[in-house]
C-alpha cells in the first residue's frame, strides 16, 4: 500500500473512445460522460466537454469544432485529451490538480510506445508525478469482479466504442491480448451504410447509434415492446434521391442482420485468441468461462451467440460501462506492477 500524504487523492481514468470516466478515491466515480470536447476555433478556448459537447455534434457553425480525441482505440489528438482532462479536473478539484497524488490512466492494450509516452507526459504536465498507465482489459476484468491474481486463466472480452479487446489474464497481469476495431462505432457505420443502400437515406452517426442501442440483438426472439410487437425505430435523415428530409422506420431484424455481419469478425478474432492461448490457461476456460464487458455486452442475445461459438460459459458483466473505472479503484492501491494474493 502507498504511504499517502494526508489530503492527497488517488484518481483513476478510463479514457474510452466513447465515454470518459473518472474515479476519485473517497468520492467514487465523479465523471461519466461522452468523450467529446467542443473548442472555439478562433480562441482555442474549450466551450464544453462531455454531454454538453456531444449535444453539439453535427449542429455547430464553423467557428466551433466538436472533437472526439480517440478513435478506434487510437489517440488521434493528445492535445485535446489534455484539454478534456484539464477542463474536468479543474471542475472536480476546484483548479488544483496538486491534490492528486497518484493518477492511473487506462489505455487500450495495443497502443504504441509513443502514445504511452505521450499519456505519461500528459500526467506529468497535469502536475502528477506518480502517473501510471495500465491496460483497460486488466482494469475491466478486476472491475467486473474477476479474480485475476491467481495462476489461473481468465478470459475477458471488452466490446467498447472504438475497439473490441480480448484478454487472457493470469497471476495479476495480461498474458495475451488482441484488439480489433470492430466495435460500437463500427457497428454504427455499418448501420449507416445499410440504411443508405437499402432505404436511400443518409443518417448521422448519432442517429445510427440510437437505432442500434434501441434495436440491437444477435440471437433469440427479436426484441418486442410491452404489447409483444417486434421493436422498430424511426430514423430521420436526408433522402439521397430527392435531397429532402425523410423518415424511415427501421425494424429489429434489419439491425440484427447488420450486427450479425459485423460479429463474424469479432467471432474470428475470439477464436484466433483462444487458439493462441497457452494450453494450461486454455483448460482453465472450461471452468471459468468468458466474461463479456463494455457497452457491446448489452446487445440482446450476445450470451447465447458466444456460447454457441465457444461451448464454454459466457458471463455478461452487470456493469459493463463502468468496469474499467471500477477496476482502477483496486489497481490504484497496488504499488508493484504484479500482485499476488488478496487486497
Ligand atoms: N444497449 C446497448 N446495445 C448496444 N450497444 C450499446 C448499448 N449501450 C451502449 N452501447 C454502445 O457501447 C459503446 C460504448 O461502450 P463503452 O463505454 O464500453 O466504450 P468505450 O470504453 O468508451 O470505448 P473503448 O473501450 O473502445 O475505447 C458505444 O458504441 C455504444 O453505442
Ligand atoms: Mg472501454
Amino acid at each position: 500500500m502507498s504511504d499517502k500524504p494526508k489530503g492527497k487523492l488517488n484518481v483513476g481514468v478510463d479514457l474510452g473512445t466513447s465515454n470518459l470516466l473518472i474515479y476519485v478515491e473517497g468520492r467514487g466515480t465523479v465523471f461519466n460522460e461522452p468523450s467529446y470536447i467542443a473548442v472555439d476555433k478562433m480562441t482555442q478556448k474549450v466551450v464544453s466537454v462531455g454531454y454538453e459537447a456531444a449535444e453539439l455534434v453535427g449542429k455547430v457553425h464553423d467557428k466551433i469544432e466538436v472533437i472526439k480525441p480517440l478513435s478506434n482505440g487510437v489517440i488521434s489528438d493528445i492535445g485535446m485529451i489534455k484539454e478534456i482532462l484539464l477542463f474536468t479536473f479543474d471542475k472536480l478539484f476546484v483548479n488544483s490538480t496538486s491534490q492528486i497524488d497518484r493518477l492511473l490512466i487506462c489505455i487500450p492494450s495495443e497502443i504504441s510506445e509513443t502514445e504511452r509516452a505521450a499519456i505519461l507526459r500528459l500526467g506529468h504536465e497535469l502536475g502528477v508525478e506518480d502517473t501510471r498507465i495500465d491496460e483497460e482489459i486488466k482494469a475491466a476484468a478486476i472491475g467486473c469482479g474477476v479474480d485475476i491474481f491467481h495462476p489461473a486463466g481468465r478470459f475477458v472480452m471488452d466490446i467498447g466504442g472504438g475497439t473490441t479487446d480480448f484478454g487472457v489474464l493470469s497471476l495479476g497481469d495480461v498474458v495475451l491480448s488482441k484488439t480489433i476495431t470492430v466495435a460500437g462505432s463500427y457497428f454504427d457505420k455499418q448501420i449507416t451504410e445499410y440504411v443508405k443502400e437499402t432505404h436511400q437515406l443518409e443518417i448521422g452517426p448519432q442517429t445510427a447509434e440510437k437505432a442500434k442501442v434501441h434495436l440491437a440483438s444477435l440471437t433469440g426472439d427479436l426484441p418486442t415492446d410491452e404489447n409483444g410487437n417486434v421493436l422498430t425505430f424511426e430514423v430521420m435523415g436526408r433522402d439521397l434521391v430527392g435531397g429532402l428530409p425523410k423518415m424511415v422506420v427501421l425494424k429489429a431484424e434489419e439491425i440484427r442482420k447488420v450486427l450479425l455481419d459485423c460479429f463474424e469478425s469479432v467471432k474470428a478474432s475470439l477464436i484466433s485468441t483462444l487458439e493462441a492461448t497457452p494450453p494450461e490457461l486454455s483448460g482453465d476456460l472450461i471452468d471459468n468461462g468468458i466474461i463479456i464487458t463494455g457497452g457491446g455486452a448489452m446487445i440482446r442475445g450476445i450470451q447465447q451467440y458466444f456460447a454457441d461459438v465457444t461451448h464454454v460459459d459466457i458471463h455478461i458483466s452487470e456493469t459493463p460501462l463502468t468496469d474499467v473505472v471500477d477496476g482502477t479503484k483496486k489497481l490504484l492501491k497496488i504499488d508493484q506492477k504484479h500482485y499476488f494474493g488478496e487486497f
